[in-house]
């Protein structure tokens, strides 16, 4: 397999890592920036020798090197600074990825793309309309990484086993993200069986926080992006057909169209294989349809 990181930083990298650590297959690490993936690709490549693990990492500048590659991460854009919502990244980010999407189609538009730069829903939309690919095979990763800090604090609250917990979130990957307690287990026991109706409020609360509470104390998250990202990747490349959150297009499922949104997606060869959809309850809707209402928002500010 061939995956190309588009951003070099310490996402870029980090996704690079987790996917060679994995042995998912070989990476062309781009950036736009001289020197920097070649540094980054040649620090990883040192780690890997000494762990015998075959899988090369090449830096490059060059858009070209992303020929042939089977998936495309798209991490280049800015960050948000402390204080920043990620929807605040939206004007700078929809023309970064947008550059981006041109250099996809002239290189690589047969891949599979994952879209990691924020605002994560908009523009895993923006790259499905730019690329004009198949929507099974243009997602975006966002609620994996709110599930493994959703997953973080239920261990954290309930004291369990961080492998025994099964959990999910959907909706936008931002302010109006939806951690799903009711659709959350320990082992199979629900998770209801664990915790108050308020410890569920302060858990929901501290995995949309938490993100924020990360860039103020070292300025960007970094490995659990990288890891979500190899996850998903691991997924498709296995063929394990899980059920991931993944940012897909909407053609009718959880009565939207035309947006890209955080839900539960089978993962396997294809890419999204199937979008499941929950029975969510009043309160669960009102806190997507709250998601869906600031993606559309988004969405049309892109005016694409
Ligand atoms: C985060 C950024 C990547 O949630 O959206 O860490």
């Amino acid at each position: 397999m061939k995956i190309t990181v588009i951003g070099a930083g310490r996402v870029g990298s980090s996704v690079a890592l987790n996917c060679t650590i994995r042995e998912l297959g070989d990476i062309c690490l781009l950036d736009i920036v001289e020197g920097l993936p070649q540094g980054e690709a040649m620090d990883i490549n040192h780690q890997l020798a000494e762990r015998g693990i075959d899988c090369t990492i090449r830096g490059s500048n060059n858009y070209e090197d992303m020929k042939e590659s089977d998936f495309v991460v798209i991490v280049a854009g800015v960050g948000r600074k402390p204080g920043m919502t990620r929807m605040d990244l939206l004007k700078t980010n929809a023309e970064i990825v947008k550059g981006v999407c041109n250099k996809i189609k002239n290189y690589a538009q047969n891949s599979k793309v994952i879209v990691v730069t924020n605002p994560l829903d908009p523009l895993t939309y923006l790259v499905i309309k730019s690329l004009g690919g198949q929507k099974t095979k243009i997602m975006g990763m966002g609620g994996m990484l709110d599930l493994s800090r959703f997953k973080e604090h239920i261990s954290t609250l309930t004291g369990m086993s961080r492998e025994s917990i099964q959990a999910m979130v959907i909706s936008e990957h931002g302010e109006n993200m939806l951690p799903l307690v009711r659709f959350s287990s320990i082992s199979g026991i629900p998770l209801t069986e664990f915790i108050t109706t308020q410890q569920s409020e302060d858990l929901i609360n501290k995995t949309k926080k938490i993100a924020a509470e990360v860039i103020s104390l070292k300025g960007a998250t970094v490995y659990a992006p990288g890891n979500a990202v190899s996850t998903m990747i691991e997924c498709i490349v296995k063929n394990k057909r899980a059920i991931l959150p993944v940012s897909a297009l909407l053609e009718g499922e959880y009565g939207c169209n035309d947006i890209c949104i955080g839900v539960p997606c089978v993962l396997g060869s294809e890419g999204i294989e199937k979008i499941i959809e929950l029975k969510l309850d009043e309160n669960e809707l009102k806190v997507f349809n709250l998601g869906v209402q600031s993606v559309k928002n988004a969405i049309e500010n892109l005016s694409l």
